[in-house]
């Protein structure tokens, strides 16, 4: 049976139509105070699929996630697969200054401890992220899905990652379709601020498709757009797999010239056009 949180019910039921299941209604409400209520309505199996995305507002689809979790274990569910397609707070995955919480590693512990046994994530921020886990974790990549779609949508794409942790994902997609790549060089200031070096890029003429794993304030993407169209893009399309999307980030994307934006639905959002619901109904067959 597979039970959709409320940030993942879409994807939860296309999830249930892969892998032909029951999508098993939940209950979730506030008491006047604001505290969250609870209630999963429907026969329980001993063995059930929980999908969860932790993004925006993070802290409630969190501790959504752990009621549910603990709700399940408490009913006597030995066996609770446990999807989260966005992970929130992946990018706190280390110490970066001392006194720093790590994040990721405190909201790892606390989903196993709600009950998950087994953990199914989504082009993870940082791989490293599994290793918290102590039990089985996938971090899945959702690359093919999308070199599909611009494989059935683009003539002549050039994949160019925004910044080099991205290359990976530029090499994957390349290497499916047989196509050229390349990354620029990107600095952080801040979280809100990015400087990306002018490079010399072999994007003339081409349909130049930016990829990488998020897209939160657009801030890369719009340096990036703004290069690739200097030097010559026929087109530039933005891919990502997580649309986070913080405020206008989509208008500024589009205000800088992009010519479409396509993601995956690990996160709902306008653009949300790719749904990874086969890549997790694959991974659940294995
Ligand atoms: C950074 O390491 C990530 O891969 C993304 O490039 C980053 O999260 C995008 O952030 P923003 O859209 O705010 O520039």
């Amino acid at each position: 049976m597979i039970i959709g949180g409320s940030a993942s019910q879409k994807l939860a039921a296309k999830i249930a139509n892969e892998l032909k299941c029951p999508l098993i209604p939940i209950e979730t409400r506030r008491f006047p105070d604001g505290e969250r209520y609870i209630r999963i309505k429907g026969e329980l199996d001993n063995e059930a699929i929980v999908v969860q995305s932790t993004g925006y507002p993070q802290d409630e689809n969190l501790m959504e996630l752990f009621l549910i979790l603990k709700n399940l274990k408490s009913m006597g569910i030995e066996n609770i697969k446990v999807v989260i397609p966005y992970f929130g707070y992946g990018r706190q995955e280390r110490r970066f200054k001392s006194g720093e919480a790590i994040s990721a590693e405190i909201i790892s512990e606390l989903i196993e401890v709600a009950g998950a046994t087994e953990i199914f994530c989504i082009n993870l921020h940082e791989e490293s992220i599994t290793d918290f886990f102590q039990i089985p974790t996938h971090n899945l990549s959702a690359m093919t899905l999308i070199a599909s779609h611009i494989q059935q949508n683009l003539d002549n794409p050039v994949i160019i990652a925004p910044d080099k942790g991205a290359l990976g994902f530029a090499k994957e997609i390349a290497d499916i379709l047989g196509c050229e790549y390349d990354y620029l060089e990107k600095v952080r200031i801040s979280p809100e601020v990015v400087e990306t070096k002018t490079k010399k890029v072999n994007v003339k003429g081409k349909e130049a498709v930016i990829i990488d794993d998020i897209i939160s304030t657009g801030g890369t993407i719009v340096n990036a757009a703004r290069i690739l169209k200097e030097h010559g893009a026929s087109k530039v399309i933005v891919s990502c797999v997580h649309p986070v999307l913080v405020e206008d980030a989509l208008l500024k994307i589009f205000a800088a010239g992009v010519d479409d934006v396509i993601a995956t639905d690990t996160l709902l959002s306008d653009v949300s056009v790719i749904s990874v619901a086969p890549l997790v109904a694959a991974a659940m067959l294995k």
